[in-house]
């Protein structure tokens, strides 16, 4: 059995595995695969429209909020954002917490007029925290703040989203989306790329304040804009309808395991053995992320050399745990704790961390 503590795409159910497979042969009985169904037959409209619906209920999305299942993944977001949101003449904020919080701003650069609300980054390059609300900088006529809720690479969280008052707040939740309750009226919009907690790759959830659909720039092609896709409900072209089927699946099984509290209890008791071991031997782990801002779904940490850490990993390897080595930009290591990463994975890995280097 492989303990899967990928970053990304990350660790599904295996009974979502299972009826994926199912779905792939013969789905539902029709003698066809999923792939090979009409995304404009009976069939695949209900799947899509049950996850549309279930993200709705999981999440408690308010009426105000279109959902949207889209392709393109997180990256595509950043461009559809900017491209869709920032008025002429207006600017967007980012707060820059992170490797993927960056990226989004550098690519609202390529489009528009975009300013930096608060940056963390220190000398030495890493990011180790999120802001704290008096360091957020937002201009009152912003177009949005963008923020990446967890920071996937640096293993931080805002574990409090801030108050932006009458402009938008965006949310790249691509790493942390289902993990925890979150107040979905207070968005102007989430997005979040479906590979981690979602499902496989190929989707991406965007949940979207319904007054904000209609701001796209004059000439935006029509692929590119997000009143086209709430239009046709998600189906304008061809969805990808595996990744759909797929995230249909896992958030069944959100369901049947009680649903968003039930899954957070367990997200936090994982986080919480994990830092505790790691806690336990300050002198042989470091931990970079401060410990208010300590990620409940990537744990990042360093043991005192090189060699300890490449030995750390191949013990982990020879003990089933694979996915452990840190971003190629961060070296080190870091467990992903995902959704679908059980407590008992987690276990193991808190067995290895308590005896490695005695
Ligand atoms: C927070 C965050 N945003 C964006 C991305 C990029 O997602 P995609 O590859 O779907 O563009 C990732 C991928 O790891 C991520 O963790």
């Amino acid at each position: 059995m492989t303990i899967n503590f990928s970053a990304g795409p990350a660790a599904l159910p295996e009974i979502v595995l299972l009826r994926a497979r199912e779905d792939l042969v013969d789905f539902e009985g029709s003698g066809l695969s999923v792939i090979e169904q009409s995304h404009r037959g009976a069939a695949y409209e209900r799947v899509q429209a049950t996850a549309i619906a279930l993200l709705r209920t999981l999440l408690a999305v308010p009426d105000t909020h279109e959902i949207l299942l889209l392709q393109g993944g997180a990256r595509g977001q950043f461009a559809m954002i900017p491209l869709n949101l920032i008025t002429p003449g207006a600017s967007a904020d980012y707060a820059l917490t992170g490797f993927w919080a960056r990226a989004a701003y550098d690519e609202a650069l390529l489009v528009g007029r975009a300013r930096i609300a608060a940056d963390t980054r220190e000398a030495d390059g890493w990011y180790r925290r999120v802001p704290r609300p008096s360091e957020l900088n937002i201009a009152p006529g912003a177009a949005y703040l963008h923020i990446c809720s967890n920071n996937t690479i640096y293993g931080t969280q805002w574990s409090e989203f801030p108050d932006t008052g009458t402009v938008p707040l965006i949310a790249d939740m691509t790493s942390d989306i289902l993990s925890r309750a979150i107040d979905v009226s207070r968005f102007g919009m989430i997005y979040a790329a479906a590979q981690k907690n979602l499902g496989c790759s190929g989707v991406v959830a965007v949940i979207l304040r319904k007054d904000l659909l209609e701001r796209a720039r004059p000439g935006l092609p029509t692929i590119w804009r997000y009143a086209t896709h709430a239009q046709h409900a998600s189906l304008y072209g061809t969805p990808a309808t595996f990744a759909v089927a797929t995230m249909r699946h896992v958030l069944e099984h959100a369901v049947a395991i009680g649903g968003v509290a039930a899954i957070e209890a367990t997200n936090r008791e994982k986080a919480r053995r994990l830092y505790a071991a790691l806690d336990a031997r300050p002198e042989y782990y470091r931990l970079p992320a401060a410990t208010s801002c300590r990620s409940l779904m990537n744990v990042t940490f360093f043991l005192p050399t090189a060699e300890a850490n490449a030995g750390f990993l191949a013990e982990a390897e020879r003990r089933g745990m694979i996915g452990l080595g840190g971003h190629r930009t961060a070296g080190g290591i870091r467990a992903s704790i995902y959704n679908w990463v059980s407590l008992e994975d987690v276990d193991a890995l808190v067995d290895l961390i308590a005896g490695f280097g005695r």
